[in-house]
């Protein structure tokens, strides 16, 4: 990823205001307002899912609550994104939905968010935001990583330790399933949210 605008926009704001033309290639800072906006919509919607897909297994179990994730998951993300006007989505490296492959920016945001894990950062605080043009619009990125919890090993933990019945749905509805074999504290994939500017 080129020109990443991360923590740096306080100091990019500094050398813009000291008289520092910016070069068209210069990063663009994220518009008043978008940042709080992302951080608010990172901070609730994967707390929403987390709240009913908890019902769900304490009711019908592992296997049961798959279908919260199924249905439940992008529902949830189409109603956020109808609310707010941010288009939001989840992707991984290793996807079990096909529609969760990261495209070209979500990838660089995911490897960036893995290495930050492994030289020790606590994966609940990973976030990374850009605006990016895109086809000829200035478009503001959000990504958001979201760590492997206990209770997400019930269905993304090896596959020798999930249950037959969960094992037997996601073969079924997921025979191209990659998202197994994670641990409590990596990061699972990341919560993505984007606006035009
Ligand atoms: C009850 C089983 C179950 C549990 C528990 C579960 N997931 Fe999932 N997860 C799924 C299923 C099924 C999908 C595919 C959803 C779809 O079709 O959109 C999925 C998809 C995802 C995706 C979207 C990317 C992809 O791989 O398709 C992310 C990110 C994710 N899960 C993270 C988590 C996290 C983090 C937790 C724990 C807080 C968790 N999941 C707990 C079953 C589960």
């Amino acid at each position: 990823m080129t020109h990443q605008v991360t923590r740096a926009i306080p100091a990019l704001a500094a050398l813009l205001l000291a008289g520092c033309a910016a070069a068209p290639t210069e990063p663009v800072a994220a518009p008043p307002g978008y940042l709080d906006q992302a951080r608010n919509l990172a901070a609730t919607v994967p707390a929403n899912l987390l709240t009913v897909l908890t019902d769900e297994l304490n009711r019908s179990g592992p296997a049961g609550a798959i279908e919260v994730c199924r249905e439940k998951a992008p529902q949830m993300a189409r109603a956020a994104s109808e609310r707010s006007g941010w288009n939001v989505r989840r992707a991984s490296l290793r996807n079990r939905n096909p529609k969760g492959v990261p495209d070209a920016w979500e990838r660089a945001a995911l490897e960036r968010f893995d290495t930050q894990a492994a030289a020790g950062a606590a994966a609940p605080t990973l976030e990374t935001w850009q605006v990016v043009d895109e086809g000829g619009r200035q478009v503001f990125r959000y990504a958001k990583a979201l760590p492997t919890q206990p209770l997400c090993v019930q269905c993304h933990g090896s596959v020798d330790k999930l249950s037959e019945p969960v094992k037997a749905k996601l073969q079924a509805l997921y025979p191209a399933d990659r998202a197994t074999g994670y641990q409590p504290g990596q990061i699972r994939g990341a919560l993505f949210l984007k606006k035009p500017i």
